[in-house]
């Protein structure tokens, strides 16, 4: 529907507080102008109202921002010593999506780097020199997918890398970010995604695991970093993303979860908040718009079918072209911030998300008697419609992402026919087959 498309004014559409004035509502107040400044120019009551059909998605700039830093950052990036696989997953998926081509030269400097930073005793660290972290081990290995090669795979050792997932994992099926660290939901995400593109997963990793998911969603309904603590789209989306691999999104109460994340949709910005009364955010674009395919996939498998994803799609599309592109490059958080790449991946990831219908075809798999197996291969199982609704110029479509892993599905098809080749061949027959779902094979 979108908020420009609309007939409403839009300062109707403004937070309605109780006029008792607090830091937050200001700042609320204060988001609210600068987000109304953007969109004044395609407001529905604007007279010299300027058409949708002009706003442009910035590629350009934003392939320069993140080749750029391809070549190196400057010393402010000292500040982010504990997070290079990140960096490389973040600017690599960003690339991805605007579907700019890695040259050999690049995806073999990319390897040499990442391998500085696995560890003997499994996992990978922020930088050479760190513990191994579950944070950085999944952007690693998500890097490693998106640099898509027999090199690139060759890279992960899977012995060690099984050995460091067994390490984190407590016996109550939570995770350790890494030794001594804090445990949260980000770690069952990280720990299973890794472990599901990689052919690792066992039912001595995944034991427990959907109890202690399903103990950490809130009376609000949306889930919360560990049992008893607030809700937020962050872990929201690790908690039903890693519930998703382990088949167990039904084991929650999906109607109030539901319910909680349509909420967090803001109704003038269009863009998402974190958790309830905060701000709208440009990287909640993805952590919010992305648990709605996970959502979609279940209530589709509970009968409980929904026609399309249950957000705002055009809406969410106005507060990233609008909102969240800077001028010199690169997505931000809201008007006045500066760009990342941490935000600039997770606005594009939101962008895809909402441009594209992506689907879970409800099939079972069975490999042998091996549950953990056919767990892994239902991230294969998600497909894009050849339908999509783009707010701009038709050019703003970016490839499509994985739902669960947040890689191009392209990068995800090709990582899982590389680890589960055995097994792929098994299964092939019950494997979908229309031609917008063709399975790439990964190259030889
Ligand atoms: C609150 O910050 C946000 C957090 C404490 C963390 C959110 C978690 C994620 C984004 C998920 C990370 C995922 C992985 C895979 C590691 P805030 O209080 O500054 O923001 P807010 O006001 O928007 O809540
Ligand atoms: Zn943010």
């Amino acid at each position: 529907m979108g908020i420009l498309n609309g007939n409403l004014p839009l300062a109707s559409l403004r937070l309605k507080d109780d006029d008792l004035p607090t830091e937050t509502s200001i700042e609320q107040k204060r988001t609210e102008d600068a987000v109304l400044e953007k969109f004044v120019p395609y407001a529905p009551h604007n007279p010299s109202k300027h058409s949708l059909d002009t706003i442009q998605l910035e590629r350009k700039k934003h392939l320069s921002y993140l080749k750029k830093a391809l070549k190196g950052i400057g010393s402010w990036g000292a500040a982010l010593d504990a997070s290079k696989p990140w960096m490389l997953y973040w600017i690599c998926h960003s690339l991805d999506l605007l579907e700019f081509q890695f040259t050999p030269d690049l995806i073999d400097k990319a390897i040499q780097t990442l391998k500085q930073w696995q560890l003997p005793s499994g996992g990978f660290g922020g930088g050479g020199d760190q513990l191994a972290h579950l944070a950085t081990t999944y952007a690693a290995v998500n890097a490693v997918a998106i640099l898509g090669t027999p090199e690139a795979y060759a890279l992960i050792d899977r012995r060690s890398l099984y050995q460091f997932l067994l390490r984190m994992k407590q016996p109550d099926g939570s995770f350790t970010m890494h030794e001594g660290g804090e445990i949260d939901i980000r770690g069952s995400y990280c720990a299973l995604s890794a472990a599901a593109l990689t052919h690792l997963l066992t039912p001595e990793l995944t034991e427990n695991c959907i109890e202690f998911i399903q103990r950490s969603q809130t009376y609000e309904g949306g889930i919360g970093p560990y049992p008893g603590k607030e809700a937020h789209n962050g872990y929201t989306f690790c908690g039903l993303a890693a519930m998703e691999i382990v088949g167990g999104v039904h084991t929650l109460d999906v109607d109030q979860l539901t319910t909680w994340c349509c909420g967090r949709q803001m109704q003038l910005e269009g863009g998402f908040q974190g958790r309830t009364n905060k701000l709208v955010d440009g990287c909640y674009s993805f952590w919010g718009a992305g648990d709605f395919p996970i959502l979609k996939a279940e209530l589709d498998r509970q009968q409980l079918q929904s026609e399309d994803y249950l957000l705002d799609r055009e809406a969410l599309q106005e507060y990233i072209l609008l909102c969240c592109q800077s001028e010199s490059g690169g997505l931000i958080d809201k008007p006045g911030k500066g760009p990342d790449f941490y935000h600039t991946c997770y606005c594009l990831s939101g962008l895809s998300t909402v441009q594209h219908h992506v689907q879970y075809h409800d099939v079972q798999l069975a490999v042998g008697d091996a549950k953990s197996t056919a767990d892994g291969l239902r991230s294969l199982l998600w497909t894009s419609k050849n339908e999509y609704i783009i707010v701009g110029d038709v050019d703003n479509l970016l490839a499509a992402t994985h739902p669960v892993h947040n890689i191009t599905l392209r990068a995800a098809r090709n990582i899982i026919h590389h680890f589960y080749k055995e097994e792929i061949k098994s299964i092939q027959d019950l494997l979908p087959k229309d031609e917008e779902i063709t399975l790439y094979a990964a190259e030889e």
